[in-house]
């Protein structure tokens, strides 16, 4: 299919409402076509929903969404044809194994007996389910169904794919596999949607991400430009003995005129890093001081960081978040 529009995804003023809870509250959206696109956001920030209102599973009851320029609710048949959403399509049947539900799936996309055999077989090798192919759905694992989801959404391959934490749960081999495979998708012409909580895995894949909270878009921009609004690199030492850490601590803020944090049980030290010229100074200071360090690096923000500063609280739920922040203030940071 010929798809021939600048943007895959334009969202306006979602809304959803489940009851008195405001589940989208007003999301706008752009994905440009070709480029990965992450939603970032908590247990319940509304991702979810937003997907399914894009992929014409949910009425918005406000707002409008455009795929590929065709509207989600005026144009739902032909915005079908152009999307992808995994979660729907692996489990034609339970008792089915892998290789007859990848077959089954391919005659209903108009694939002949002997190309959708083949699809099947090379497919199950890419994902590492050959061993599996045989056994019946009913006896994967939660990893193993999540694997066959994307495979199965490869034989279509439509323009624009919806992945829904396509890594949840995974293990780190897997979870490599899949970011391989999603590249992929991308390189061969699709764009892809995908929402995670991993912070990590936005960073890893994402061109752009939109931070979303409690069903608000809070941030949106590239990874870098979001790392950036938080501010800058920081300074991490560590001194090899402890009893040197705070006349590390106060060396560190005459040289380099910051606050800085200390936590001593790691014998850790870390400051904001602004001028990044300074730490060499720093260093000399130290040496002539005679104080040891064991380690030093800096590091850029990182993308929890990022959404602890938009959002005000963590990605974990209220009452771990506020006892955490305390944990932090009580660390100095
Ligand atoms: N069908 C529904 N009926 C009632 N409430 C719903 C329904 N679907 C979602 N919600 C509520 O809407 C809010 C947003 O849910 P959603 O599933 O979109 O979040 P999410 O960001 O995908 O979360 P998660 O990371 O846990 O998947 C939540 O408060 C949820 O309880
Ligand atoms: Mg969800």
């Amino acid at each position: 299919m010929i798809v021939d529009n600048e943007w895959a995804v334009e969202a306006r003023g979602l809304v959803k409402v489940f009851g008195d809870n405001r589940a989208v509250d007003g999301v706008d959206l752009n994905v440009r076509a070709g480029s990965i696109y992450g939603v970032l956001g908590p247990n319940g920030a509304g991702k979810t929903t937003t997907i399914r209102m894009l992929a014409t599973l949910l009425r918005p009851d406000a707002g409008s969404a455009r795929i590929f320029g065709h509207d989600v609710t005026k144009e739902s048949q032909v915005v079908r044809q152009l999307i992808g959403v995994t979660g729907q399509y692996a489990s034609v049947d339970e008792s089915l194994s892998a290789t007859e539900n990848l077959i089954i799936f391919s005659r209903l996309l108009g694939l002949g007996r002997a190309e959708a055999k083949r699809k099947a077989v090379e497919l199950l090798e890419e994902f590492g389910l050959m061993e599996a192919a045989k056994r019946p759905l009913k006896n994967f694992s939660g990893g193993m169904r999540r694997r066959l989801d994307l495979a199965a959404s490869l034989i279509a391959q439509p323009p624009l794919i919806f992945l829904d934490e396509p890594t949840t749960g995974l293990d780190p081999r897997t979870r490599a596999q899949m970011w391989e495979t999603i590249r992929r998708l991308v390189k061969t012409g699709s764009t892809v949607l995908l929402t995670t909580q991993y912070l990590d895995e936005a960073d890893q894949l994402a061109d752009r991400i939109a931070v979303i909270d409690r069903g608000h878009v809070v941030a949106e921009g590239t990874v870098d430009e979001l790392k950036a609004s938080v501010g800058t690199s920081s300074l991490h030492l560590r001194v090899q003995q402890t009893q040197d850490l705070e006349a590390a601590r106060r060396i560190a803020e005459r040289v380099l005129r910051v606050q800085t944090s200390v936590s001593s049980e790691a014998a850790k030290m870390t400051a904001p890093l602004a001028d990044a010229d300074l730490t060499a100074d720093l260093l000399i200071a130290l040496r002539e001081e005679g104080i040891r360090l064991a380690e030093v690096s800096v590091q850029k923000p990182t993308l929890d960081e990022v959404f602890l500063t938009i959002t005000g609280h963590g990605v974990k739920d209220e009452t771990a978040d506020s006892a955490e922040s305390k944990e932090l203030e009580a660390a100095g940071v």
